[in-house]
């Protein structure tokens, strides 16, 4: 996927359409043929049975990272890497959605396409901040045929629907790293601290072999068009993280959160900021997810919960018309021992249907069917002293009770070791998101929609009790596309 997807980044770079059109209206232009071709793949993706019904997804097409997401009048804003050409990853635009509850939707109209008669053939990942003048602003890379490039837009209405790069881009180029060369630079996320506004981009030190890097700049003036570079705040210790991207820098309660997307799963360090020297002093590291989740971006509601975003790579036949989701938007905290922990956002639960509680059961070398369905909301304990756990429609979920390892399908995140784990599996369609022990373990994962057997059993290697089974068929989110 890594190599196949950078590959492609290259192999894109200048293939796209050609200045047929003045100026001024190039950029709108460019947007409106983006909608065109986006709105014609909708009928096809539309029809897969096996596309997720309550996971926020692009109208069609391919969709990966979250993009500057924030609160703003009342709404939760949703960019994404959008590419409206195909259902593979190309021509990178930022879609837009808003949604009141979290859960459902209202897509809006593209809200940046490249500017070619600026070079730009990509708009790549980036964040959004409100401005000392209370709007938001937006910053992403621009990619052309020339080294990245941060720049920067601003809304020209309260919705956020239509945006104007500034005429200050490039904001930040290459050259502001001195004498230090920084690869694969990219991903600007923002944050404020004590009255100034900081951005931290991903890439790498080395020219080749790589050093995965989180580079710090401080804006400079109030418009956040001047930015100085403060140094590499955070250069992983693990060598063979050869890159860094979408790094996410915030505080979280007493602590600060680094999270980062090492083009292999996500990796979250728990630490200290030191904005003197300045540095991230990591004190607790582990895995985000390690499913196929991937490019995390971050918003704070007005409740003060602090939101992570997830692409969730589904891995779709091209043929389908449609292609990822976003992960249901995880609340973040810290454990007492300062791990960090992740929960489905309680508005989820407005979905449900009418529970179905069934009865505690005792397996001994055997496997039991539950239920059967495409769309739930599943919970159970199981007290087990060799490895038990559901299978989901032929996917399966494997609690090894000697080691707290938790396996949903081919990847391995850690519950706590111990005889008993709480799961709460969401299942929509091709995708499944696994929790356990209350968000001690969070992984994304696909189950095969097109040939799996529908049904879902629990099973024990040795003997294991099944416990407060509660089960809710999922009602399908709404995708408003009445303004796409
Ligand atoms: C992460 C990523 C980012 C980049 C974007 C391009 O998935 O590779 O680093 O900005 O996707 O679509």
């Amino acid at each position: 996927m890594r190599v196949s997807r950078r590959m492609m980044m290259q192999s894109t770079l200048g293939a796209v359409v050609g200045c047929r059109f003045s100026r001024a209206e190039e950029n709108g232009t460019v947007i409106a043929e983006a909608m065109d071709a986006a709105r014609q793949a909708i009928p096809k993706a539309a029809a897969d049975p096996g596309r997720p019904v309550f996971h926020f997804h692009s109208p069609a097409q391919w969709h990966n990272d979250p993009n500057g997401t924030i609160f703003y009048r009342g709404w939760h804003h949703l960019f994404y890497q959008f590419n409206p050409y195909g259902s593979e990853w190309g021509h990178m635009h930022w879609g837009h959605a808003r949604s009141r509850d979290l859960v459902n939707w209202e897509h809006l109209p593209i809200a940046l396409g490249p500017s070619k008669d600026k070079g730009e053939e990509h708009v790549f990942s980036g964040g959004a901040i409100l401005a000392s003048d209370g709007r938001p602003r937006v910053f992403y890379t621009s990619i052309g045929n020339r080294p990245p490039e941060q720049w920067l837009a601003e809304p020209q209405d309260d919705e956020l629907i239509h945006w104007k790069k500034s005429p200050a881009n490039p904001i930040l180029t290459v050259k502001s790293h001195g004498g230090l060369t920084v690869n694969e630079w990219r991903d600007p996320f923002l944050f404020r601290e004590a009255g100034s506004t900081y951005m931290v981009c991903g890439g790498n030190l080395r020219q080749s072999g790589g050093q995965g890097a989180v580079q710090l700049y401080q804006a400079r003036n109030a418009a956040m068009t001047d930015w100085k570079h403060l140094g590499p705040i955070f250069v992983h210790p693990d060598r063979a993280i050869w890159n860094i991207e979408c790094p996410n820098l915030f505080r979280l309660g007493r602590k600060w959160v680094l999270l980062i997307s090492p083009e292999g799963p996500m990796q979250y360090f728990v630490g200290e900021l030191d904005l003197k020297q300045p540095r991230f002093i990591p004190e607790r590291q582990g895995i985000l997810d390690p499913g196929k989740s991937y490019a995390s971006n971050i918003s704070v509601d007005p409740a003060g919960r602090t939101l992570l975003w997830l692409w969730g790579k589904t891995e779709t036949p091209a043929d389908k018309g449609w292609n990822s989701v976003m992960a249901i938007p995880r609340v973040l905290s810290l454990s007492d021992l300062g791990d960090l922990r992740q929960a489905p956002v309680s508005e989820i639960e407005t979905l449900r249907e009418t529970p179905v509680r069934l009865p505690d059961m005792t397996l001994q070398r055997a496997s039991r069917s539950l239920i059967s369905g495409d769309c739930l909301d599943l919970q159970c304990e199981i007290t087990a002293g060799a490895p038990a756990g559901l299978r989901v429609r032929g996917t399966e979920i494997r609690f090894t009770p000697r080691n707290g390892a938790l396996k949903v399908g081919d990847v391995t995140g850690f519950a706590a070791v111990g005889k008993t784990v709480k799961l709460r599996v969401l299942l929509d369609k091709r995708v499944m998101e696994v929790y356990a022990n209350d968000g001690a373990a969070a992984i994304f994962q696909t189950v095969d929609t097109w040939s799996g057997p529908l049904g879902i059993e629990a099973f024990a290697d040795g003997e294991a009790t099944i416990t407060a089974i509660r089960s809710w068929r999922m009602k399908p989110a709404t995708f408003d596309l009445s303004r796409f």
